[in-house]
């Protein structure tokens, strides 16, 4: 008989071979690493402290009262992160399929309370299959509870999902009301219904990863903002993430120690081409302007017209969206507007200043888009602006055309300060649009039409063509050499690091979803 002390080692041990050492090696057959394994690579050395590692399940049917493991198939706990407090739950494939029991959930919303109650971020692991078949109605209501519970903690505390195994049916809905989602090219996949089910419903042959793997996920649908090429790098990024983003919604924005240079970028002044239609990669302008190398791109591969992410400014954190001109002139469309959109929002969410860089020639004509909702997709991103209460400063690049103009975090919907480069256009339309509607008639009674059509492209170049009209009324602070940007934007962030402003007192608003 055991003692007391080598009943606990005992314990300890079984909890820690999860569904035993078979499965394990299966586990890692298929390129995966074990939920004990994930949380080792992502917390600090000797951080972790488990809550609940002998807790069982409860059933009793299909002979599961005789199956038993100490954990019931998620490792949950708080530990560090570069310092910071995290809690993390990682669910253990190697038992049940890593399926949710009503147990399972238990201790899965009794860290996400935890989190909530002391204002750090949760990650979650998910490799699972989904509701415990054999306990119907009680793992189903697991899952809701766990909803309510995102719900709940959106905008509170940070929100990170890593999805490394199966996640389907209703399992994707926890991840999807996070913050951010990641997934592992080839071992992981999300979808409401598996390939079978669509099979015999719409008649379609799909494979897993065709229907939702990391690929599909992070260029088709965006359902995830993060495609990693395996868990190491999935976990890498994951910590990335985390260094950008403060522990809660009252905590004060990420500062990292900063040391002043030379902040002229002399490349920036003759980055723009000589013609407003020749494209060039706003990427390169974002490098210019952050802190060397500290641009972490979210969405990548998804809507690329237009840019989101992460960086640092002089060492403080900021979110930054860019028009794309590289891709479809950097046109706004539907999924554009909810990719920014949704950025903006969570950004706001956690006190992080917004820098948006706008080359934009408006929004994308067409029955597609008109059909597919591009008026409340593009009020979207109106609308997480406007309602923006952190730090907002725009640099006009160069096109700044239509109603995309006051979309881009204008002066009149809120940005404190909006800056212009010498390039920039800000007018309804392009000079040779605007001609041929607004000179109609002159134009087509001239002798020679297409002199008459040059003459007032001229005209109307010359007039709106720049970003003078709008500095001459104030909705531009000030026109700066690119150059210069750099400089201007550590002083605008710096100087903007108190700011106070507040919505209307109300329940919540109603973003046109
Ligand atoms: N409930 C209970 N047990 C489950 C389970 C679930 N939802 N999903 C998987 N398991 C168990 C399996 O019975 C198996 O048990 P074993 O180790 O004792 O043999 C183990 O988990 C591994 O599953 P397996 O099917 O061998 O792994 P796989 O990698 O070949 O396939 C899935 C993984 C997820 C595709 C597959 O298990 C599956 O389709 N599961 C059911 C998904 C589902 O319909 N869930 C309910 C709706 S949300």
């Amino acid at each position: 008989k055991p003692t007391k002390p080598e009943l606990l080692a005992q314990k300890n041990a079984e909890a820690e071979l999860g569904g035993g050492q078979k499965r394990i090696d299966a586990q890692h057959a298929k390129g995966k690493l074990t939920a004990r394994e994930r949380i080792a690579l992502l917390v600090d050395d000797g951080s972790f402290e488990e809550i609940g590692k002998f807790v069982m399940h409860r059933t009793r049917d299909f002979g599961l009262d005789k199956e038993h493991y100490l954990g019931d198939g998620v490792v949950t706990g708080y530990g560090t992160v570069e310092g910071r407090l995290v809690y993390v739950f990682a669910q253990d494939f190697t038992v049940f399929g890593g399926a949710l029991s009503e147990t399972h959930a238990e201790k899965i919303c009794k860290l996400m309370d935890l989190a909530m109650q002391n204002g750090a971020p949760i990650i979650g692991l998910n490799d699972s299959g989904g509701a415990r078949i054999q306990e119907g109605v009680l793992s189903l209501a697991g899952y809701a509870d766990i909803f309510y519970r995102n719900t709940k903690a959106s905008g509170v505390i940070p929100q990170l999902s890593a999805i490394m195994g199966p996640c389907a049916g209703g399992a994707v809905y926890s991840p999807a009301i996070t913050d951010f989602i990641f997934m592992v090219e080839h071992t992981s996949y999300m979808f409401v219904t598996g390939p079978n089910v669509v099979k015999t419903v719409t008649h379609e042959e799909v494979t897993a990863e065709e229907l939702g793997g990391a690929s599909t996920h992070s260029t088709k649908s965006g359902v995830t903002h993060f495609a990693c090429a395996n868990e190491l790098a999935c976990i890498q990024q994951l910590k990335q993430l985390l260094s950008y983003i403060p522990q809660n919604c009252e905590d004060d924005p990420i500062r990292l120690p900063y040391e002043s240079t030379d902040e002229s970028r002399p490349a920036l002044d003759s980055l723009i081409p000589a013609g407003a239609n020749q494209p060039y990669d706003m990427r390169e302008v974002i490098d210019e302007l952050v802190d060397m190398g500290s641009f972490m791109e979210v969405h990548k591969n998804y809507a690329e017209n237009i840019v989101v992410g992460f960086a640092r400014i002089a060492g403080r954190s900021i979110g930054v969206v860019g028009n794309q001109p590289a891709v479809l002139a950097g046109v706004l469309d539907s999924n554009a507007s909810t990719k920014a959109a949704r950025f903006v929002r969570f950004c706001d969410c956690f006190n992080i200043p917004l820098l948006v860089l706008e080359d934009v020639p408006g929004f994308l004509p067409g029955t597609d888009q008109e059909w597919n909702g591009i008026i409340s997709n593009g009020a979207k991103l109106l609308y997480a602006f406007c309602e923006a209460t952190v730090p907002r400063v725009t640099v006009i690049t160069r096109k700044a055309y239509g109603g995309a103009y006051d979309v881009m975090n204008s002066k009149h919907i809120g940005a404190d300060l909006n800056y212009a480069w010498p390039s920039a256009e800000i007018a309804v339309m392009g000079a040779s649009g605007a001609a041929e509607i607004i000179f109609k008639r002159e134009i087509a009674e001239a002798a020679d039409p297409q002199a008459k059509l040059q003459e007032k492209v001229l005209d109307y170049t010359e007039k709106f063509a720049n970003p003078y009209r709008a500095a001459n009324r104030g909705y531009i602070d000030e026109v700066i050499m690119p150059a210069d940007t750099r400089k201007k934007l550590i002083r605008a962030f710096g100087m903007l690091k108190n700011k106070v402003a507040a919505m209307p007192k109300k329940k919540h608003g109603n973003i046109p979803l």
